[in-house]
């Protein structure tokens, strides 16, 4: 039985593992000194110290931007329209929304109406939502890059 799990959770390890080289950045690695850079996952950011990755992140609402004028995070408001949720709000639960789920103005969160109203819920680890050209859910931040076209610079 210990061994079973055992063996279970190093298959979940290596899937993990592999996931995360699979995202084509790898965070652990030093890329500057002295420079900040940005990941997938647009709230958060990594520098170095003596050769240490450090991983931070953004404060609510703001996000990390790294282009030839800016490089820490700035607020939503003052971000490329395409990468932030500037205008969702909780639904009304009547139409559409009463059947699909809703953005949220945290990106890896959404609404969905239930019978007891609309419920905040969010996406699995390193995911975020998406309602965009036919794709409707939680996707990586990699693909949620992709289809919002929000890359840097
Ligand atoms: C850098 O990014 C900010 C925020 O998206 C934007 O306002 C600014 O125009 C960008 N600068 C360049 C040179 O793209
Ligand atoms: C993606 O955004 C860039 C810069 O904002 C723009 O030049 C390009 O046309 C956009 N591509 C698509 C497919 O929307």
């Amino acid at each position: 039985m210990l061994k079973t799990l055992l063996i279970f959770l190093g298959i979940l390890a290596v899937g993990w593992t592999a996931s995360l080289g699979a995202t084509g950045d790898d965070p652990l690695v030093c890329k500057s000194e002295d420079e900040l850079w940005g990941g997938e996952d647009i709230r958060k950011f990594y520098f170095c110290i003596d050769g240490q990755v450090i991983e931070d992140w953004c404060d609510q609402d703001y996000y990390f931007v790294n282009n030839a004028t800016f490089s820490g995070c700035l607020q939503a408001s003052l971000l490329n329209p395409q990468c932030v949720n500037l205008d969702a709000a909780e639904p009304d639960c009547e139409g559409l929304s009463a059947r699909q789920p809703q953005p949220s103005a945290s990106l890896n969160k959404f609404y969905l109406c239930t019978n007891e109203g609309a419920k905040e819920l969010s996406c699995g680890q390193d995911e975020a939502f998406v309602n965009q050209d036919g794709y409707l859910g939680c996707f990586t931040w990699t693909m949620w890059r992709m289809l919002r076209n929000c890359t840097d610079d």
